[in-house]
């Protein structure tokens, strides 16, 4: 190393975004789903993603924990890109990225009591319970379950209840960016806000960055600091999630805040 560079200010790693794509394109057969999509997801932050219904948030979201393999571009998860690390490298990886989707049952498996569904996502070879006490435990509590909860069966609970049990499961691995895909989109509009009100309180207590996926425009402001809306997969606007409501640049953006059934707002307290 030069004195030069021994002079400049030490890299804080924390400061490097969780998570970043650069240029990319995700296809199904001939059709683009998205387009020279980039996002960034700066560290302990939560971005929201919005859109209409088809426009590609999931397939984004999907793409960047490898369920889609993209035809061009870049998924930088804390500055490496996920699909030109070796096979080991990405298994890590993977851990550090964890996909949350609109229904629990897809990842909750109904013949797993939620102890051994805890278990088996930190470590699949030793998916007792019983060696995981302290973690299954500590998962719980962030989501304000019961420890008694680990003996029971996804269907035993509500539907509020087994999204914050898939939460848990994101949790316990301990992941520095958490991809929440409509997450609250199902509930009841109370059950909603407490997931929510769950989700904010989370956010000063982990390490993890979130993309909050939403085509609820309301929900976003209320639990996101940076929004980007994408539209026919492509990202058209990004920003501070206040000032591309308050003066959205694209006219997709306006139309669509026009378009809030009756901007009665949507409010935690
Ligand atoms: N696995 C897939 N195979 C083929 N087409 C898909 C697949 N996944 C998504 N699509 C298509 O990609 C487009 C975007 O879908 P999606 O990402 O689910 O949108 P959103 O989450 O914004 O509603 C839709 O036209 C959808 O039909
Ligand atoms: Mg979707």
């Amino acid at each position: 190393m030069t004195a030069e560079a021994a002079n400049q200010v030490p890299m804080d790693i924390d400061t490097t975004p969780p998570l970043e794509t650069r240029g990319l394109y995700v296809s199904f057969g001939h059709t683009s789903v998205l387009r020279d999509v980039d996002i960034t997801v700066p560290a302990h932050t939560v971005v929201g993603l919005v859109g209409e219904s088809g426009s590609g948030k999931s397939t984004l979201g999907k793409t960047v924990v490898g369920i889609n393999k993209p035809r061009e571009g870049q998924v930088l998860v804390h500055g490496e890109d996920v699909f030109s690390v070796g096979k080991r490298r990405r298994a890590t990886m993977r851990r550090q990225v964890q996909y949350i989707p609109q229904d629990p049952f897809s990842t909750l498996s109904p013949r797993r009591t939620v102890g051994q569904t805890l278990a088996e996502a930190l470590d699949p070879r030793r998916a007792k319970p019983s060696d995981h006490e302290q973690a299954i435990a500590r998962a719980l509590e962030q989501v304000r379950l019961d420890a008694n909860v680990v003996e029971k069966y996804p269907y035993q609970f509500s539907g509020g209840q087994r999204q914050r049990i898939a939460i848990a499961r994101a949790l316990i691995l301990q992941p520095r960016l958490i991809i929440a895909d409509e997450i609250t989109s199902a509930l009841d509009v109370s059950v909603q806000a407490e997931i929510l009100k769950l989700l904010r309180s989370l956010e000063s207590t982990i390490e993890a960055s979130m993309l909050f996926i939403s085509h609820n425009l309301a929900v976003v402001q209320t639990l996101c600091e940076y929004v980007a809306v994408m539209h026919q997969g492509v990202i058209v606007e990004q920003g501070k999630v206040d000032d591309v409501y308050r003066d959205p640049q694209h006219e997709y953006t306006r139309r669509l805040l026009a378009s809030v059934p009756g901007s009665e707002g949507f409010s935690l307290d």
